[in-house]
Protein backbone atom coordinates (compact mmCIF):
# COMPACT_ATOMS: atom_id res chain seq x y z
CA UNK A 1 0.00 0.00 0.00
CA UNK A 2 1.23 3.61 -1.27
CA UNK A 3 1.24 6.67 1.09
CA UNK A 4 -2.11 7.87 1.84
CA UNK A 5 -2.46 11.97 2.98
CA UNK A 6 -5.32 13.16 4.59
CA UNK A 7 -7.34 15.91 2.75
CA UNK A 8 -10.10 17.00 5.28
CA UNK A 9 -12.91 18.03 3.04
CA UNK A 10 -11.20 16.55 -0.06
CA UNK A 11 -10.02 20.41 -0.87
CA UNK A 12 -7.57 19.07 -3.16
CA UNK A 13 -8.54 15.68 -4.29
CA UNK A 14 -10.69 15.20 -7.81
CA UNK A 15 -13.19 12.18 -7.41
CA UNK A 16 -14.09 11.92 -11.37
CA UNK A 17 -13.61 13.29 -14.87
CA UNK A 18 -16.80 14.58 -15.82
CA UNK A 19 -18.11 16.67 -18.97
CA UNK A 20 -20.97 18.25 -17.84
CA UNK A 21 -20.43 21.04 -15.45
CA UNK A 22 -17.68 23.97 -15.85
CA UNK A 23 -16.23 26.03 -13.01
CA UNK A 24 -14.00 28.31 -13.02
CA UNK A 25 -13.99 29.69 -9.59
CA UNK A 26 -11.42 32.59 -9.67
CA UNK A 27 -12.84 33.72 -12.72
CA UNK A 28 -16.73 33.61 -11.46
CA UNK A 29 -17.79 31.05 -14.22
CA UNK A 30 -19.72 28.60 -14.98
CA UNK A 31 -21.15 26.15 -18.10
CA UNK A 32 -23.44 23.47 -18.77
CA UNK A 33 -21.66 21.56 -21.33
CA UNK A 34 -19.97 24.53 -22.24
CA UNK A 35 -23.43 26.73 -22.36
CA UNK A 36 -22.99 29.87 -19.99
CA UNK A 37 -25.45 29.81 -17.51
CA UNK A 38 -26.20 33.49 -18.00
CA UNK A 39 -27.25 32.22 -21.77
CA UNK A 40 -29.04 29.44 -20.36
CA UNK A 41 -31.07 31.05 -17.48
CA UNK A 42 -32.13 34.28 -20.05
CA UNK A 43 -32.81 31.84 -23.35
CA UNK A 44 -33.81 27.89 -21.89
CA UNK A 45 -36.22 26.31 -20.33
CA UNK A 46 -36.03 24.29 -17.08
CA UNK A 47 -36.43 20.70 -18.67
CA UNK A 48 -34.49 21.79 -21.75
CA UNK A 49 -31.60 22.32 -19.26
CA UNK A 50 -32.45 18.83 -17.43
CA UNK A 51 -32.72 17.37 -21.17
CA UNK A 52 -29.03 19.23 -21.88
CA UNK A 53 -27.27 17.93 -18.57
CA UNK A 54 -28.66 14.02 -18.74
CA UNK A 55 -28.10 13.95 -22.39
CA UNK A 56 -25.04 16.23 -22.75
CA UNK A 57 -26.95 17.84 -26.07
CA UNK A 58 -29.25 20.55 -26.37
CA UNK A 59 -32.53 18.79 -27.50
CA UNK A 60 -33.85 19.33 -31.43
CA UNK A 61 -37.60 20.88 -30.88
CA UNK A 62 -39.53 17.62 -31.30
CA UNK A 63 -36.87 15.68 -28.89
CA UNK A 64 -37.59 18.32 -26.54
CA UNK A 65 -41.44 18.20 -26.80
CA UNK A 66 -41.68 14.59 -26.96
CA UNK A 67 -39.01 14.90 -23.23
CA UNK A 68 -41.51 17.18 -22.06
CA UNK A 69 -44.43 15.07 -22.61
CA UNK A 70 -43.17 11.64 -21.09
CA UNK A 71 -42.05 13.90 -17.76
CA UNK A 72 -45.72 15.45 -17.79
CA UNK A 73 -47.67 12.01 -18.20
CA UNK A 74 -45.87 10.50 -15.47
CA UNK A 75 -46.65 13.47 -12.83
CA UNK A 76 -49.33 11.46 -11.05
CA UNK A 77 -48.11 9.23 -8.25
CA UNK A 78 -49.84 6.50 -6.74
CA UNK A 79 -52.51 6.95 -4.59
CA UNK A 80 -51.18 4.56 -2.26
CA UNK A 81 -47.95 7.17 -2.33
CA UNK A 82 -50.50 9.87 -1.80
CA UNK A 83 -51.84 8.18 1.39
CA UNK A 84 -48.55 7.87 2.55
CA UNK A 85 -47.19 11.93 1.85
CA UNK A 86 -50.20 12.60 4.58
CA UNK A 87 -48.87 10.61 7.15
CA UNK A 88 -46.12 12.57 8.48
CA UNK A 89 -46.39 15.35 11.31
CA UNK A 90 -47.78 18.77 10.34
CA UNK A 91 -44.36 20.00 11.58
CA UNK A 92 -41.83 18.06 10.01
CA UNK A 93 -39.31 19.43 8.29
CA UNK A 94 -39.98 19.41 4.41
CA UNK A 95 -36.39 18.45 3.44
CA UNK A 96 -37.06 14.78 5.86
CA UNK A 97 -40.63 14.64 4.32
CA UNK A 98 -38.94 14.89 0.70
CA UNK A 99 -35.79 12.34 1.35
CA UNK A 100 -38.23 9.90 2.78
CA UNK A 101 -40.93 10.50 -0.40
CA UNK A 102 -38.64 9.91 -2.64
CA UNK A 103 -36.47 6.52 -1.30
CA UNK A 104 -40.47 5.80 -1.15
CA UNK A 105 -40.80 6.05 -4.58
CA UNK A 106 -38.50 3.21 -5.67
CA UNK A 107 -41.07 0.49 -3.87
CA UNK A 108 -43.65 1.49 -6.78
CA UNK A 109 -41.42 0.97 -9.44
CA UNK A 110 -39.43 -1.96 -9.25
CA UNK A 111 -39.20 -2.39 -13.20
CA UNK A 112 -36.90 1.03 -13.13
CA UNK A 113 -34.22 -0.18 -10.52
CA UNK A 114 -31.66 -1.79 -12.57
CA UNK A 115 -28.64 0.74 -13.31
CA UNK A 116 -27.14 -1.18 -16.03
CA UNK A 117 -30.16 -1.17 -18.25
CA UNK A 118 -30.19 1.56 -20.33
CA UNK A 119 -34.15 1.71 -20.55
CA UNK A 120 -34.40 1.07 -16.69
CA UNK A 121 -32.12 3.94 -16.42
CA UNK A 122 -34.10 6.54 -18.92
CA UNK A 123 -37.70 5.20 -17.12
CA UNK A 124 -36.20 5.85 -13.60
CA UNK A 125 -35.11 9.05 -15.14
CA UNK A 126 -38.34 10.05 -16.15
CA UNK A 127 -40.10 9.57 -13.10
CA UNK A 128 -37.62 10.88 -11.04
CA UNK A 129 -38.04 14.04 -12.57
CA UNK A 130 -41.68 13.74 -12.93
CA UNK A 131 -42.51 12.86 -9.44
CA UNK A 132 -40.48 15.26 -7.86
CA UNK A 133 -42.50 18.08 -9.09
CA UNK A 134 -45.65 16.53 -7.33
CA UNK A 135 -43.88 15.67 -4.53
CA UNK A 136 -42.45 19.29 -4.11
CA UNK A 137 -45.96 20.61 -4.03
CA UNK A 138 -47.09 17.84 -2.09
CA UNK A 139 -44.48 18.29 0.55
CA UNK A 140 -46.05 22.07 0.85
CA UNK A 141 -49.55 21.25 1.24
CA UNK A 142 -48.88 18.44 3.77
CA UNK A 143 -47.07 20.92 6.23
CA UNK A 144 -50.60 22.81 6.16
CA UNK A 145 -52.72 19.94 6.25
CA UNK A 146 -54.33 20.77 3.07
CA UNK A 147 -55.70 18.13 0.50
CA UNK A 148 -53.14 17.40 -2.53
CA UNK A 149 -54.42 17.94 -5.48
CA UNK A 150 -53.85 16.24 -8.92
CA UNK A 151 -51.56 17.39 -12.03
CA UNK A 152 -53.12 19.03 -14.81
CA UNK A 153 -51.24 17.37 -17.81
CA UNK A 154 -52.23 20.66 -20.03
CA UNK A 155 -49.89 22.68 -18.29
CA UNK A 156 -46.11 23.24 -18.40
CA UNK A 157 -43.62 21.97 -15.26
CA UNK A 158 -43.40 25.01 -13.42
CA UNK A 159 -46.91 26.15 -14.22
CA UNK A 160 -48.00 23.02 -13.01
CA UNK A 161 -45.96 22.87 -9.77
CA UNK A 162 -47.38 26.45 -8.80
CA UNK A 163 -50.80 25.61 -9.55
CA UNK A 164 -50.37 22.25 -7.43
CA UNK A 165 -48.37 24.13 -4.74
CA UNK A 166 -50.61 27.09 -3.83
CA UNK A 167 -54.20 26.46 -5.72
CA UNK A 168 -57.23 26.05 -3.74
CA UNK A 169 -59.64 22.71 -4.33
CA UNK A 170 -61.52 22.88 -6.92
CA UNK A 171 -60.61 26.22 -7.90
CA UNK A 172 -59.46 27.83 -11.22
CA UNK A 173 -55.71 29.05 -10.26
CA UNK A 174 -53.59 30.45 -12.99
CA UNK A 175 -49.65 31.04 -11.77
CA UNK A 176 -48.82 34.95 -12.77
CA UNK A 177 -46.79 34.23 -15.62
CA UNK A 178 -43.71 36.22 -14.37
CA UNK A 179 -43.96 33.76 -11.52
CA UNK A 180 -43.82 30.83 -13.50
CA UNK A 181 -40.64 32.48 -15.48
CA UNK A 182 -38.87 33.63 -12.00
CA UNK A 183 -38.44 30.18 -11.23
CA UNK A 184 -38.18 28.63 -14.08
CA UNK A 185 -34.90 30.80 -14.02
CA UNK A 186 -34.17 29.83 -9.99
CA UNK A 187 -34.28 26.61 -11.15
CA UNK A 188 -31.98 26.57 -13.78
CA UNK A 189 -29.68 28.28 -11.98
CA UNK A 190 -29.46 25.09 -9.24
CA UNK A 191 -29.87 22.08 -11.97
CA UNK A 192 -26.13 21.68 -11.38
CA UNK A 193 -22.97 22.41 -9.79
CA UNK A 194 -20.27 19.59 -10.53
CA UNK A 195 -19.04 17.55 -7.67
CA UNK A 196 -20.74 19.58 -4.49
CA UNK A 197 -21.67 18.09 -1.21
CA UNK A 198 -24.89 16.28 -2.26
CA UNK A 199 -23.67 15.20 -5.67
CA UNK A 200 -20.58 14.14 -4.32
CA UNK A 201 -22.95 11.82 -1.97
CA UNK A 202 -25.35 10.82 -5.25
CA UNK A 203 -22.22 9.49 -6.63
CA UNK A 204 -20.61 7.97 -3.87
CA UNK A 205 -23.64 6.15 -2.97
CA UNK A 206 -24.55 5.00 -6.51
CA UNK A 207 -20.66 3.84 -6.86
CA UNK A 208 -21.75 0.41 -4.59
CA UNK A 209 -24.60 0.26 -7.19
CA UNK A 210 -27.39 1.59 -5.01
CA UNK A 211 -30.20 2.35 -7.18
CA UNK A 212 -31.11 5.89 -8.91
CA UNK A 213 -33.87 6.45 -5.93
CA UNK A 214 -31.69 5.75 -3.15
CA UNK A 215 -28.98 7.34 -4.39
CA UNK A 216 -30.42 11.14 -5.08
CA UNK A 217 -32.94 10.53 -1.78
CA UNK A 218 -28.96 10.47 0.03
CA UNK A 219 -28.00 13.83 -1.94
CA UNK A 220 -31.48 15.48 -0.47
CA UNK A 221 -30.05 14.72 2.84
CA UNK A 222 -26.72 16.41 2.65
CA UNK A 223 -28.19 18.96 0.65
CA UNK A 224 -30.71 19.71 3.77
CA UNK A 225 -27.32 20.96 6.19
CA UNK A 226 -27.07 24.67 6.37
CA UNK A 227 -24.01 24.91 5.18
CA UNK A 228 -25.30 23.62 1.54
CA UNK A 229 -28.67 23.91 -0.01
CA UNK A 230 -29.73 24.55 3.72
CA UNK A 231 -28.38 27.96 3.49
CA UNK A 232 -31.06 29.63 1.89
CA UNK A 233 -33.14 28.98 4.85
CA UNK A 234 -30.88 30.30 7.08
CA UNK A 235 -30.33 33.27 5.15
CA UNK A 236 -33.83 34.81 5.50
CA UNK A 237 -33.80 33.73 9.36
CA UNK A 238 -30.75 35.98 10.15
CA UNK A 239 -32.30 38.78 7.87
CA UNK A 240 -35.34 38.59 9.93
CA UNK A 241 -33.29 38.62 13.22
CA UNK A 242 -31.18 41.81 11.68
CA UNK A 243 -34.73 43.13 11.40
CA UNK A 244 -36.17 41.88 14.50
CA UNK A 245 -32.92 43.48 16.18
CA UNK A 246 -33.93 47.11 14.77
CA UNK A 247 -32.18 46.08 11.63
CA UNK A 248 -28.40 47.13 12.18
CA UNK A 249 -26.48 45.43 9.73
CA UNK A 250 -23.69 46.61 11.04
CA UNK A 251 -23.47 45.32 14.71
CA UNK A 252 -24.48 41.68 13.52
CA UNK A 253 -21.41 42.20 10.77
CA UNK A 254 -19.31 42.47 13.89
CA UNK A 255 -20.49 39.38 15.26
CA UNK A 256 -19.33 37.41 12.13
CA UNK A 257 -16.30 39.06 12.11
CA UNK A 258 -15.62 37.72 15.91
CA UNK A 259 -16.48 34.76 14.54
CA UNK A 260 -18.93 34.05 17.50
CA UNK A 261 -19.93 30.64 17.98
CA UNK A 262 -22.72 29.67 15.50
CA UNK A 263 -22.48 33.19 13.93
CA UNK A 264 -21.72 32.97 10.37
CA UNK A 265 -23.32 35.43 7.02
CA UNK A 266 -25.31 32.43 5.39
CA UNK A 267 -25.10 33.13 2.24
CA UNK A 268 -21.60 34.22 1.92
CA UNK A 269 -18.68 32.27 0.93
CA UNK A 270 -17.58 29.12 -1.39
CA UNK A 271 -15.13 26.46 -1.42
CA UNK A 272 -14.81 27.12 -5.23
CA UNK A 273 -15.48 30.51 -6.06
CA UNK A 274 -13.37 33.22 -4.75
CA UNK A 275 -15.17 35.76 -6.67
CA UNK A 276 -18.80 36.50 -7.29
CA UNK A 277 -21.08 33.48 -7.51
CA UNK A 278 -22.31 34.17 -11.54
CA UNK A 279 -25.54 32.46 -10.22
CA UNK A 280 -25.63 34.97 -7.40
CA UNK A 281 -25.83 37.98 -9.84
CA UNK A 282 -28.50 36.65 -12.08
CA UNK A 283 -30.37 36.07 -8.43
CA UNK A 284 -29.32 39.40 -7.74
CA UNK A 285 -31.49 40.55 -10.56
CA UNK A 286 -34.07 38.69 -10.85
CA UNK A 287 -34.94 39.52 -6.98
CA UNK A 288 -35.25 43.31 -7.76
CA UNK A 289 -37.61 42.76 -10.65
CA UNK A 290 -39.79 40.30 -8.88
CA UNK A 291 -39.97 41.50 -5.59
CA UNK A 292 -41.11 45.11 -7.36
CA UNK A 293 -43.62 43.32 -10.05
CA UNK A 294 -45.07 41.39 -7.15
CA UNK A 295 -45.05 44.54 -5.01
CA UNK A 296 -43.43 42.77 -2.39
CA UNK A 297 -42.24 44.23 1.07
CA UNK A 298 -38.50 45.25 0.31
CA UNK A 299 -37.13 45.76 4.23
CA UNK A 300 -35.30 42.54 4.16
CA UNK A 301 -34.13 43.18 0.58
CA UNK A 302 -32.46 46.51 2.04
CA UNK A 303 -31.08 44.38 4.86
CA UNK A 304 -29.36 42.30 2.46
CA UNK A 305 -28.09 44.67 -0.04
CA UNK A 306 -26.59 46.82 2.89
CA UNK A 307 -25.26 43.30 4.06
CA UNK A 308 -23.44 42.50 1.16
CA UNK A 309 -22.44 46.62 0.62
CA UNK A 310 -20.55 46.11 3.90
CA UNK A 311 -18.93 42.73 3.31
CA UNK A 312 -17.57 43.82 -0.28
CA UNK A 313 -15.80 46.35 1.34
CA UNK A 314 -14.93 45.08 4.31
CA UNK A 315 -11.14 43.35 5.33
CA UNK A 316 -12.69 40.42 6.42
CA UNK A 317 -14.62 39.49 3.60
CA UNK A 318 -12.04 41.28 1.20
CA UNK A 319 -9.03 38.69 2.33
CA UNK A 320 -10.79 35.44 2.34
CA UNK A 321 -12.60 36.10 -0.57
CA UNK A 322 -16.11 36.00 0.49
CA UNK A 323 -18.66 36.98 -2.11
CA UNK A 324 -22.72 36.28 -2.18
CA UNK A 325 -23.01 32.85 -3.00
CA UNK A 326 -26.72 31.94 -5.00
CA UNK A 327 -28.79 31.26 -1.49
CA UNK A 328 -28.10 34.71 -0.44
CA UNK A 329 -31.29 36.10 -2.62
CA UNK A 330 -32.92 33.31 -3.45
CA UNK A 331 -34.94 32.90 0.08
CA UNK A 332 -35.77 37.04 -1.02
CA UNK A 333 -37.97 35.81 -4.11
CA UNK A 334 -39.26 32.41 -2.85
CA UNK A 335 -40.81 34.46 0.07
CA UNK A 336 -42.32 36.80 -2.18
CA UNK A 337 -43.76 34.01 -4.12
CA UNK A 338 -45.65 32.33 -0.84
CA UNK A 339 -43.07 29.94 -0.28
CA UNK A 340 -42.39 29.04 3.19
CA UNK A 341 -38.91 29.28 4.60
CA UNK A 342 -38.74 25.42 5.40
CA UNK A 343 -39.69 25.03 1.54
CA UNK A 344 -36.74 27.07 0.33
CA UNK A 345 -34.38 24.15 0.49
CA UNK A 346 -36.84 21.67 -0.79
CA UNK A 347 -37.24 23.67 -3.82
CA UNK A 348 -33.37 24.18 -4.34
CA UNK A 349 -33.71 20.46 -4.29
CA UNK A 350 -36.20 20.13 -7.13
CA UNK A 351 -34.12 22.34 -9.32
CA UNK A 352 -30.81 19.85 -8.61
CA UNK A 353 -33.02 17.08 -9.16
CA UNK A 354 -31.45 16.92 -12.98
CA UNK A 355 -27.86 17.82 -11.97
CA UNK A 356 -28.04 14.81 -9.53
CA UNK A 357 -29.54 12.34 -12.04
CA UNK A 358 -26.75 13.44 -14.77
CA UNK A 359 -23.79 12.89 -12.24
CA UNK A 360 -25.21 9.61 -11.31
CA UNK A 361 -25.60 8.40 -14.96
CA UNK A 362 -22.37 9.06 -16.23
CA UNK A 363 -20.56 7.82 -13.44
CA UNK A 364 -22.30 4.76 -13.85
CA UNK A 365 -21.26 4.81 -17.73
CA UNK A 366 -17.92 5.90 -16.97
CA UNK A 367 -15.18 2.95 -17.25
CA UNK A 368 -12.87 4.49 -14.27
CA UNK A 369 -15.50 4.42 -11.71
CA UNK A 370 -15.26 2.22 -8.95
CA UNK A 371 -16.76 1.82 -5.90
CA UNK A 372 -16.10 4.65 -3.17
CA UNK A 373 -13.87 3.89 -0.68
CA UNK A 374 -11.62 6.26 0.99
CA UNK A 375 -8.81 5.42 3.11
CA UNK A 376 -7.74 7.91 6.57
CA UNK A 377 -4.72 8.10 8.36
CA UNK A 378 -4.96 5.93 11.53
CA UNK A 379 -4.36 7.99 14.86
CA UNK A 380 -5.85 5.80 17.72
CA UNK A 381 -4.81 3.40 19.93
CA UNK A 382 -1.71 0.50 19.06
CA UNK A 383 -1.98 -3.20 20.04
CA UNK A 384 -3.48 -3.13 24.04
CA UNK A 385 -4.76 -6.35 25.92
CA UNK A 386 -8.65 -6.73 26.62
CA UNK A 387 -9.02 -5.89 30.15
CA UNK A 388 -11.93 -7.60 31.91
CA UNK A 389 -14.47 -5.38 33.71
CA UNK A 390 -13.93 -6.17 36.95
CA UNK A 391 -10.49 -4.88 36.59
CA UNK A 392 -11.71 -1.19 34.68
N1 LIG B 1 -19.20 34.10 7.13
C1 LIG B 1 -18.09 34.40 7.83
N2 LIG B 1 -16.90 33.85 7.64
C2 LIG B 1 -16.80 32.93 6.67
C3 LIG B 1 -17.91 32.55 5.91
C4 LIG B 1 -19.13 33.18 6.15
N3 LIG B 1 -20.23 32.85 5.44
N4 LIG B 1 -17.53 31.60 5.00
C5 LIG B 1 -16.23 31.40 5.21
N5 LIG B 1 -15.77 32.19 6.22
C6 LIG B 1 -14.39 32.30 6.71
C7 LIG B 1 -14.02 31.12 7.60
O1 LIG B 1 -14.31 31.40 8.94
C8 LIG B 1 -12.56 30.96 7.31
O2 LIG B 1 -11.88 31.97 8.03
P1 LIG B 1 -10.39 31.67 8.65
O3 LIG B 1 -9.52 31.49 7.45
O4 LIG B 1 -10.09 32.88 9.45
O5 LIG B 1 -10.53 30.43 9.48
C9 LIG B 1 -12.43 31.31 5.83
O6 LIG B 1 -13.53 32.20 5.58
C10 LIG B 1 -12.52 30.11 4.89
O7 LIG B 1 -13.75 29.42 5.17
P2 LIG B 1 -13.92 27.86 5.22
O8 LIG B 1 -15.05 27.54 6.12
O9 LIG B 1 -12.61 27.21 5.51
O10 LIG B 1 -14.30 27.60 3.70
P3 LIG B 1 -14.97 26.28 3.11
O11 LIG B 1 -14.61 26.23 1.69
O12 LIG B 1 -14.65 25.10 3.96
O13 LIG B 1 -16.54 26.55 3.29
C11 LIG B 1 -18.74 27.31 2.93
C12 LIG B 1 -17.37 27.01 2.30
C13 LIG B 1 -19.74 27.60 1.82
C14 LIG B 1 -19.22 26.08 3.71
C15 LIG B 1 -18.61 28.54 3.87
O14 LIG B 1 -18.23 29.67 3.14
C16 LIG B 1 -19.89 28.82 4.65
O15 LIG B 1 -20.14 28.22 5.70
N6 LIG B 1 -20.78 29.75 4.13
C17 LIG B 1 -22.05 30.03 4.77
C18 LIG B 1 -23.06 28.95 4.38
C19 LIG B 1 -23.51 29.08 2.94
O16 LIG B 1 -23.88 30.14 2.48
N7 LIG B 1 -23.54 27.94 2.22
C20 LIG B 1 -24.01 27.88 0.83
C21 LIG B 1 -22.90 27.52 -0.11
S1 LIG B 1 -23.30 27.85 -1.83
C22 LIG B 1 -24.51 26.81 -2.43
C23 LIG B 1 -24.92 25.70 -1.60
O17 LIG B 1 -24.18 24.73 -1.43
O18 LIG B 1 -26.05 25.76 -1.10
Amino acid sequence: TGMVTVDPGFMNTASCESQITYIDGEAGVLRYRGYPIEQLAEQSSFLEVAYLLIHGELPSPADLTAFEDRVNRHTLVHEDFRTFMGTFPRNAHPMAVMASAINALATFYPESLSFDDPEAVELATVLILAKTRTITSYVHRSSKGEPLLYPDYSRGYVEDFLRMTFAAPYQQYDPDPRVVAALDKLLILHADHEQNCSTSTVRIVGSSHANLYASVAAGINALSGPLHGGANEAVLKMLAEIQANGGDATAFMTRVKNKEPGVRLMGFGHRVYKNYDPRAAIVKQSADDVLSALGAGNELLDIARGLEEIALHDEYFVSRKLYPNVDFYTGLIYKAMGFDESMFTPLFALGRMPGWIAQWREMMTDPQTKIGRPRQVYTGATERDYVPGDRR
